[in-house]
C-alpha cells in the first residue's frame, strides 16, 4: 500500500492519537510528533509557495530554511518543523498537496 503523503513512518509511534485537520479534512499523529511530519504523512505539500508556481515541503527539518511556515485557521502562522502538533490545531494550506 502506498502512503498517500510524501513521508511514511517506518516504525509505529506508540502514544495517544491526536486528531486535527488539514484544509478541514480530519487527519490523525500521534503525541510528540511534529507539525511537518504530521502533514507530510497525509499530503505531499505543506503550502503552495508565495512567489511563484509550485509547493513547499520544508527543506533542512531543523529550524534553519524557514521553508516550512503553515498558517494555521485561528490566524497563527507557525514553523511546522519546530512545532509539535496539538490537538485541534487547524492546518490551511490554500491547496497544496492533496
Ligand atoms: S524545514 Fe527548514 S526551517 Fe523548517
Amino acid at each position: 500500500m502506498t502512503a498517500p503523503g510524501l513521508f511514511r513512518r517506518v516504525r509505529a509511534r506508540p502514544g495517544p492519537a491526536i486528531p486535527f485537520s488539514i484544509d478541514g479534512a480530519p487527519a490523525e499523529a500521534r503525541a510528540g510528533d511534529l507539525l511537518i511530519g504530521a502533514i507530510l504523512l497525509h499530503r505531499r505539500a505543506l503550502r503552495r509557495f508565495e512567489f511563484g508556481p509550485g509547493e513547499r515541503a520544508g527543506f533542512c527539518l531543523m529550524g534553519a530554511c524557514q521553508d516550512c511556515w503553515v498558517d494555521l485557521a485561528d490566524g497563527r502562522r507557525l514553523r511546522a518543523c519546530t512545532t509539535l502538533v496539538e490537538p485541534g490545531m487547524a492546518v490551511v494550506t490554500g491547496g497544496a498537496g492533496a
